[in-house]
C-alpha cells in the first residue's frame, strides 16, 4: 500500500513542480510581447508628409478683357465692340462680368460665383459659367440656371457712353 500512496504523492508533486516553469513562460511571454510594443511603437516614426492636393480649381482666365480700362477715375471701361451679343467680357481683376444679353443691352454682375466663390469663367448663349461645379447663372439679370448655386450673381451698375460701357467696380 505504501507504493500506492506513494504514486499520487509524485504525481501531486509532478505538477507543483511544472507549475512555475508554466508561470515562467508565460511570465516571459507577456515581457516579450511588452517589448515588442515598445520597439513597434518607438520604431514607426516614420514621418509621412501629407501633400496638400491641388488649391481648388480657380481658373479664372479673362476672356477678352483686351480693351478694359479705368483711366477716367471710378469706374472701369470696356468697349461696345468687345463685348459680344449673347455674351460678355470677364474682368479678373475687377471680378465682374460684363454682357450684353441682346443687342444694346449691357449688364453688369459680381463675377464671384454665389456657391463657393470661385471666379466665372465665361459667357456663352446667354448663360454666365462657373467652371468649378459647373454653376450657371442668367447673362441678363444673374439669376441661377444650373448648379449648385443658392443665389443669383449680384448685381453691379454699368452705363454706356458712346461706344464705351463703364461698370462702377
Ligand atoms: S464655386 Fe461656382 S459652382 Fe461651385
Amino acid at each position: 500500500m505504501t507504493e500506492l500512496d506513494q504514486r499520487p504523492a509524485d504525481t501531486a508533486s509532478d505538477a507543483v513542480s511544472t507549475g512555475p516553469s508554466r508561470r515562467q513562460v508565460l511570465l516571459t511571454g507577456g515581457v516579450v510581447v511588452a517589448a515588442a510594443a515598445v520597439t513597434a511603437a518607438c520604431g514607426s516614426s516614420s514621418s509621412t508628409t501629407s501633400s496638400s492636393g491641388p488649391a481648388g480649381g480657380s481658373s479664372s482666365t479673362p476672356s477678352g478683357s483686351s480693351s478694359a480700362s479705368d483711366d477716367s477715375g471710378g469706374g472701369t471701361k470696356v468697349a461696345v465692340a468687345d463685348i459680344p451679343v449673347g455674351g460678355g467680357v470677364i474682368l479678373a481683376d475687377k471680378k465682374v462680368v460684363v454682357t450684353q444679353p441682346s443687342a444694346g443691352e449691357f449688364k453688369a454682375f459680381s463675377a464671384v460665383c454665389t456657391h463657393q466663390g470661385c471666379a466665372v469663367a465665361s459667357v456663352a448663349d446667354g448663360v454666365i459659367v462657373c467652371p468649378c461645379h459647373n454653376s450657371q447663372f442668367s447673362a441678363s439679370d444673374g439669376s441661377v440656371k444650373g448648379g449648385p448655386a443658392p443665389a443669383p450673381l449680384a448685381s453691379v451698375a454699368v452705363t454706356v457712353s458712346g461706344d464705351q460701357v463703364s461698370v462702377s467696380a
